[in-house]
Parts: structure tokens; C-alpha cells; sequence
């Protein structure tokens, strides 16, 4: 398994393996809504990073390395192809994703839903603290807990 930036060239593709995540589905992100966003986010100058597993991009990362509270990074959002889960691909796009945001930055942040019990032990487990909520931030029937890790 490898982890790389991605190619706008591949963008549908990606969206297309991933978009049948649950949690992509209960946001209503469809793999045209994803292919849009993600080829925004590039053009933007996001970064998005693949892990690639036997030549095929599974998972991404898509992160913003710095401008959070003034100067922290943002992961965006992370999401692996069904099935992909637990074999490490998560652990390993979040490991390259905090290496380049520690370069410039002592902090990242992110968002998760209150519901998502496995993502928040994922996290817990990666040494980001839950340090509030934003109530129905997104979608009137969740919450959002922000995440917080103090990279260096
Ligand atoms: C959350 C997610 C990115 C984690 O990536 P992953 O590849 O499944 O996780 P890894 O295999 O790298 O796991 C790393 C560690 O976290 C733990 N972990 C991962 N997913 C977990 C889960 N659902 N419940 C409990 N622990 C979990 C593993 O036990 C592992 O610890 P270990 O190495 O000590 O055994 C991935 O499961 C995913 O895309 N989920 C669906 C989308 C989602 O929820 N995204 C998060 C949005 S904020």
C-alpha cells in the first residue's frame, strides 16, 4: 500500500469506489457531488492524498494545512472504499497528512459526527482530544465534535 497526492485524472474513479461509504451516504455525497468537491479542493489548492492498494486508489484524505483558528490544519474529510476498513489505510493516510501539516503547523483539527463511534476511537486512539461540539452543524439530526491534536 502506498500513499500519494492525487491526479485530477483520477477523480471519478475515486469517487466512484468510495461513494457507497455510509457515511458518505447519510451526508447525501454522491460520487458526482465528490468527484465536484474533490476537483474543487485540488483547484483550490487542498491537499488530497490517495492510498493506493494492488494499483488502485481505495481511500482519501482531503485536508487543508493550515488557516484553522488562525493556524491550525483541517482535515476535511477522510472516507475509505467499503470493505477497506481496519486494515490500516486510515492510520497510514493520517500519518502522512499530520507529517506535512506539522511542517507548518502545531495543530490540526477536524469534525465528526456524534454518531460515528468507530471514527471517534480512531481518532481517540491517534491522540486528538474531543474539545467541544458544534450542535447541528452540518445537518439538523447531528452534531459535530471537534477533534483537536497538538502535533509538536
Ligand atoms: C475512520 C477510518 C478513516 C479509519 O481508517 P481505517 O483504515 O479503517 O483504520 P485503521 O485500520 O488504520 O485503524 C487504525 C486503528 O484505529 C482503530 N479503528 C479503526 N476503525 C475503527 C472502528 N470503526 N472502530 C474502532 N476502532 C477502529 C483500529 O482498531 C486500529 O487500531 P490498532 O492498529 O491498534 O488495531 C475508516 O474506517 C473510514 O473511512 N470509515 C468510514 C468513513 C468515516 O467514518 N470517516 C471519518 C469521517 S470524520
Amino acid at each position: 500500500m502506498i500513499v500519494r497526492d492525487a491526479r485530477a485524472g483520477e477523480l471519478r474513479l475515486l469517487a466512484d469506489t468510495v461513494a457507497g461509504q455510509p457515511l458518505l451516504e447519510r451526508y447525501e455525497m454522491s460520487a458526482d457531488k465528490l468527484e465536484r468537491e474533490l476537483t474543487a479542493a485540488l483547484s483550490r489548492g487542498d491537499q488530497v492524498l490517495v492510498a493506493e492498494e494492488g494499483g488502485r486508489a481505495v481511500g482519501f484524505a482531503w485536508f487543508l494545512a493550515t488557516g484553522t483558528f488562525g493556524g491550525g490544519g483541517y482535515l476535511r474529510l477522510i472516507a475509505l472504499e467499503p470493505g477497506c476498513e481496519g486494515k490500516g489505510l486510515g492510520a497510514a493516510l493520517c500519518d502522512e497528512m499530520e507529517r506535512r501539516v506539522s511542517l507548518g503547523s502545531r495543530n490540526l483539527f477536524l469534525l465528526v459526527s456524534h454518531w460515528n463511534a468507530g471514527a471517534r476511537r480512531f481518532y481517540a486512539q491517534r491522540g486528538y482530544q474531543e474539545v467541544g461540539t458544534l450542535p447541528a452543524f452540518v445537518r439538523p439530526d447531528t452534531d459535530e465534535v471537534i477533534c483537536w491534536k497538538r502535533l509538536r
